[in-house]
């Protein structure tokens, strides 16, 4: 408790449980009587923190980082056994959220990922390295816009160094197997799987991940030896619609080696920003044939490529009549002949 200062005092009502995603907190949407509005509460057990000293450590990392694309803190307080965080309530979710209806279009990822990173490019020029970068942990406001979330394992570096208090396997960087302390390319490399997730979209990445699971849970030596091959995500599992440049800003992102990847967050962002093409496909994981569509000036257009290999290029003209487009309709085409097609159409 923080004693020598002035005591004073706080209300808020639960109305329900919002975050099921969090395992050592628990979050939740809440009436405050005082500002009048309905806030975002997460309510962290002091038993889980290690020592009083850093009861606060979350909620200070999130102060220091205020910035346009990280979640706004609203005060934060705490009770004999818990801290509580206060946010604005972001009614839109997290873009594990959106992932888990559809998949997004190479403009959403470049957007969203160049909006996250220029949020890590303010934590980075604080001094921190946020450990927990994922899908999960990125929200969305009102306007759309991604903001980086969930504090928790972040850490101050010391000469450019930290050491986190634990981190989700799914997400971890080769370098996780050899040990700490690890330098803000961790994040860098987050940021490539976060970009890799939303490429290929959850049952594809829960599919590759399924294979270091067993019934004893995560077989770590199986996974350790995958990151370390650079052989876990798939480094040629992108869906075929994802442009060269943007499986190059991911793959340099995911690099086994740290200081082969991009030495900050801004150097990602502008490369992300020179991603020019293919940019309005959404990919539709029918569970047989490959689908994509896009709508441009009122008309839809459709690719699929049949689970045969023959392909059929249909657009929906505004007048409701169908048109197809003869030599994107082939009995095989290649998958460079396939995004040839993406490209160019
Ligand atoms: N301010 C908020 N508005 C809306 N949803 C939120 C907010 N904060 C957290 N959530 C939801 O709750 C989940 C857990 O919160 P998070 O801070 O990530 O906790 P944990 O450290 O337990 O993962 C998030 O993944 C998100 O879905
Ligand atoms: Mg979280």
């Amino acid at each position: 408790m923080l004693k020598p200062y002035r005591k004073a005092e706080l209300f808020f009502e639960e109305i329900r449980e919002i975050g099921a995603d969090g395992r050592n907190s628990k979050t939740f949407l809440a009436n405050d009587p005082q500002l009048g509005a309905e806030i975002v509460v997460k309510q962290i057990a002091k038993a889980d923190l290690a020592a009083p000293d850093v009861y606060f450590a979350e909620a200070k990392a999130l102060y220091a980082s205020a910035h346009q694309n990280v979640v706004q803190l609203h005060y934060a307080c705490e009770d004999d056994d818990h801290v509580f965080i206060a946010m604005p309530f972001y009614t839109a979710g997290s873009i594990k959220g959106v992932l888990a209806q559809r998949h997004l279009t190479v403009r959403e990822i470049v957007r969203l990922g160049c909006q996250t990173l220029s949020g890590l490019h303010n934590i980075h020029s604080k001094g921190l390295i946020h450990f927990d970068i994922k899908p999960d942990n990125i929200l969305l406001s009102l306007r759309r816009e991604a903001l980086l979330s969930d504090f928790g394992l972040a850490k101050q570096t010391k000469l450019g160094l930290a050491e986190p208090d634990g981190f989700y396997m799914r997400m971890a960087p080769p370098e996780a197997v050899s040990g700490p302390p690890y330098k803000l390319t961790f994040d860098i490399y987050q940021i490539g799987l976060t970009l890799y997730r939303m490429c290929v979209g959850p049952a594809e990445f829960n599919r590759q991940f399924a294979r270091f699971v067993g019934p004893a849970g995560i077989d770590r030596p199986a996974l350790a030896q995958a990151l370390q091959r650079g052989e876990f995500p798939d480094r040629r599992g992108l869906p075929l619609h994802i442009p060269a440049r943007l499986e190059t800003v991911i793959m340099t992102c995911l690099k086994v080696d740290p200081d082969e990847r991009y030495a900050s967050a801004l150097a990602v962002a502008n490369a992300l920003a020179r991603v020019d093409t293919c940019l309005d496909w959404e990919f539709v994981a029918d569970p047989v044939n490959r689908i994509w569509r896009k709508v441009e000036d009122g008309k839809e257009h459709r690719f699929t490529v049949n689970q045969d290999g023959s392909t059929e290029f249909v657009s929906f003209q505004t007048d409701g009549t169908r048109r197809r487009k003869r030599p994107a309709c082939l009995p095989r085409m290649t998958p460079t002949q396939i995004r040839g097609v993406l490209r160019d159409n």
